[in-house]
């Protein structure tokens, strides 16, 4: 299972010991949330703190934009070293252009998806993406309960992938722990983000394994 911890469960007062936690880890990925106040109802950081997180950790950035006009940001999200750019596809009112974008800037594109946004309007972006995330809960706040109808998109997402030969991963984003995770697995979720399960924890490396054992 791949594993990308999610900052925003990090403490902000000592990052660099959160990022040093995460960098002997065996996450393949850090999960960054940026939110605008508008899109979702709660502001997180911006660019100038991705950019400062970039420079002292050693796994690729996985940069989840909980914001309106996604559009606007694609080369400053570059600048900051981000390897997966993700939209949510509410967001966007020209999804297509918008991911080409993304990797003509050379990210791997990834498209969210809400609680209450079905599958099936992927059909046609399918084979452009990289990457697919799947809110499991409502996005904006870290450590709310997983949405169980999270599960059957999960299964209908990697049918929808398989029957199109799309390679892009199946990400799965919001009230992920151990229990929740192993459910996500079956149903054939490739990458997990894990935010107060991860930081929270007495033993946030072992948390990380755990994931990753799944
Ligand atoms: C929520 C964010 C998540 C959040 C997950 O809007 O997109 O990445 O950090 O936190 P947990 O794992 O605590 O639900
Ligand atoms: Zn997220």
């Amino acid at each position: 299972m791949l594993v990308s911890p999610s900052l925003l469960s990090a403490d902000f007062s000592n990052l660099s010991k959160d990022i040093e936690m995460i960098n002997s880890s065996g996450a393949d990925y850090l999960h960054l949330d940026i939110m605008d106040g508008v899109f979702v109802p709660n502001i997180s950081f911006g660019f100038p703190v991705i950019e400062s997180v970039s420079k002292i950790c050693n796994k690729p950035l996985d940069v989840h934009l909980m914001i309106v006009e996604p559009q606007k940001w694609i080369d400053r999200v570059k600048t900051t070293g981000a390897e997966i750019m993700n939209v949510h596809l509410e967001a966007c009112l020209h999804l297509d252009r918008t991911i080409n974008a993304i990797k003509d800037a050379g990210m791997k594109a990834g498209v969210t998806l809400n609680p209450a946004t079905p599958v099936s309007l992927l059909v046609d972006i399918i084979e452009e993406l990289d990457l697919v995330l799947l809110m499991s809960v409502n996005p904006g706040f870290g450590g709310q309960s997983f949405i169980k109808n999270t599960l059957k998109k999960v299964k209908e997402l990697k049918k929808l992938r398989d029957n199109s030969g799309s390679k892009a991963i199946i990400e799965v984003d919001g009230g992920v722990n151990e229990e929740t995770g192993k459910l996500l697995a079956e149903e054939g979720a490739d990458m997990l983000v894990a935010g107060n399960y991860v930081f929270k924890s007495e033993n946030p490396l072992k948390r990380i394994e755990i994931l990753k054992n799944i």
